[in-house]
């Protein structure tokens, strides 16, 4: 094995896991609650799905490089004994949070999400974009608390 290659393969996953975690924090964090604060209920919708749309495209690149260069990682170790141990819960959650957003992105959005939020939002946008807005907090804490433990977890802290 070249080592270099196991590098470069950690390299890739967090330039993926910030690009990608980093765009759900700003449509989180910016995003959700300024379009719910400043827009009517009609461009709401509309400037919403111009724009997570983009971000869509993106992050559905960035799920593949993550998931990809994880499994290559896990290869390499010969690491995938973790899964069946509770102190690497980090790359149980890790893993859990890329299959949710891996559904979303690839399954669920192009099947019925996408169409079952529009009919929502335009039902009710104050009530779709508050359950949108609960769900992307969920989804971010997550990710970001599975940041925290691999953070830890891969530099020898001992949960
Ligand atoms: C199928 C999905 C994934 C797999 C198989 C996977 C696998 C791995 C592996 C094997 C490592 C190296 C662990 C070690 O050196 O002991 C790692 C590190 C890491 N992963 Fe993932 N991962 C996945 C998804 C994610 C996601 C979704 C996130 C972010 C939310 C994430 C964030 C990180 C971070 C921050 C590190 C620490 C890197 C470091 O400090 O050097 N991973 N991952």
């Amino acid at each position: 094995m070249n080592y270099n290659h196991f590098v470069i393969a950690r390299i890739v996953h967090i330039l993926a896991v910030v690009l990608w975690i980093g765009g759900v924090g700003f449509v989180t964090t910016v995003l959700i609650p300024s379009l719910r604060k400043t827009q009517k209920p009609e461009d709401r919708l509309k400037l919403f799905e111009t724009l997570e749309g983009r971000f869509s495209f993106q992050a559905k690149i960035t799920t593949l490089l993550a998931g990809g260069s994880g499994v290559y990682m896990l290869n390499v170790m010969d690491a995938w004994s973790r899964y069946t141990m509770l102190q690497y819960w980090w790359l149980h959650l890790m893993t859990f949070v890329w299959l949710i957003f891996t559904l979303v992105l690839f399954v669920f959005e192009p099947l019925f999400l996408h169409k079952w939020f529009h009919q929502q939002a335009e039902k009710n946008s104050e009530k779709a974009f508050f359950v949108l807005q609960v769900m992307h907090i969920i989804m971010f804490a997550l990710s970001l608390l599975a940041i925290i433990g691999a953070m830890a977890g891969s530099h020898g802290y001992q949960f």
